[in-house]
């Protein structure tokens, strides 16, 4: 059994926070935030206590040394019905909104019919905000399917532990050319958004990454100076200057992007749904690329599943040192709740160049 100071890495052993519960943070992400003067690893992810729907909404754990975890419960909550705007918790997090704002919002909170994924969070040194990115999914009126939507939705608060307010879901930017090919989404879903992950630069330039085209094609966006919003409006946006199409044609999701010793590293995996397949790299001078596609940094056996797991992202646990950990979701699709976390540290080598290795039961030392 390993114990509290031991990751079990491509064994995937259940994760428990500290009163004993398993932890739901799935398609998650952890750094690090100065609180009220405490430095603190936070871990945001997927509620999946009840597996797919109805939908648990955006958790929060918190610890100070990586092992073990405090429950900082639903800091994004989602709703029974449109009612629940009446409620305390909700009337303390919006307000009074009129009917309008509730159907829009109600629309990505609605339990029975949402998909909140991969939800990540960055916090804006000028606005004093925490704002949080998601794919904002589900059925609703014009859209049967899950994944139909297609949207990125934005929320913030004062705390990393909420409540955070939602503010809306949004299509994103788009390649400006209605005979291109748009994959499954066609010209009418562009700026689909699905997979996705933010990026947050030294300079405090904020970038959202996401699969777009129906899933074909790798964007990645400027955002705002507040993070709430792309930073160019979406029809004037231009190509390559507010954000780039990468890896076009290639159908790549899971993007998890850090930076070591003046590169920008992307790991992704292929689109399969729940089911894992190889990952693949890329490392570029900025973050909006160009990309210079590396291969799949798996080297050891089970690289075909990246050791069964699929990208959420990649913790910079200490840059200045070189460690950074791999953090991977073995989906368990017939019972998602019970997904799992595969933790591995990254290897670096000359060239740019990065490997993933199988381990289990791996300490930093
Ligand atoms: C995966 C994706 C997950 C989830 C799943 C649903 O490809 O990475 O976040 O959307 O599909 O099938």
């Amino acid at each position: 059994m390993p114990d509290n100071k031991t990751f079990s890495g491509a064994a995937g052993e259940r994760m428990y926070d500290t009163k004993g519960k398993l932890i739901q943070a799935h398609g998650g992400q952890i750094q690090k935030f100065t609180v009220n003067g405490t430095k603190r690893w936070y871990w945001i992810g997927e509620d999946k206590t009840d597996g797919y729907r109805p939908c648990g909404g955006i958790h929060m754990y918190s610890s100070s040394d990586l092992f073990q975890w405090k429950d900082e419960g639903v800091i994004l909550r989602t709703m029974d019905t449109i009612e629940d705007f009446m409620l305390p918790y909700f009337k303390q997090t919006y307000g009074d909104l009129d009917r309008i704002e509730q159907k829009r919002l109600f629309v990505d909170l609605d339990r029975q019919n949402c998909v909140i994924e991969r939800p990540k969070i960055i916090y804006n040194k000028k606005t004093g905000k925490y704002v949080i990115w998601f794919h904002a999914d589900g059925r609703c009126p014009g859209s049967e399917g899950d994944y139909g939507k297609a949207k990125a939705g934005v929320a913030i608060a004062d705390s990393p532990t909420g409540n955070f307010r939602f503010l809306g879901s949004y299509k994103l930017n788009y390649h400006n050319d209605p005979t291109a090919d748009y994959g499954f989404d066609g010209w009418e879903n562009r700026g689909s958004v699905r997979d996705m992950n933010l990026f947050l630069d030294k300079d405090d330039t904020a970038y959202i990454i996401y699969s777009s085209e129906g899933n074909r094609t790798t964007y990645i966006s400027k955002l705002n100076d507040a993070y709430t919003a792309l930073a160019a409006e979406r029809d004037t946006a231009r190509e390559g200057i507010d954000f780039t199409r990468n890896f076009i044609g290639a159908y790549k999701e899971a993007h998890a992007m850090f930076h070591y010793k003046n590169k920008y590293y992307l790991i992704q995996s292929g689109c399969t749904g729940w089911s894992p397949n190889p990952a693949s790299y890329a490392v570029a001078d900025c973050p909006m690329g160009p990309w210079k596609e590396m291969g799949d940094p798996c080297p050891d056996v089970g690289k075909e599943t990246t050791y069964d797991s699929q990208s959420a992202c990649v913790i910079p646990v200490e840059e200045e040192n070189g460690i950074y950990v791999y953090m991977g979701d073995r989906w368990n699709e017939q019972d998602l709740a019970d997904s799992r976390y595969v933790w591995l540290p990254i290897q670096f080598f000359p060239d740019s160049r990065i490997a993933l290795p199988r381990m289990e039961n791996w300490t930093f030392n």
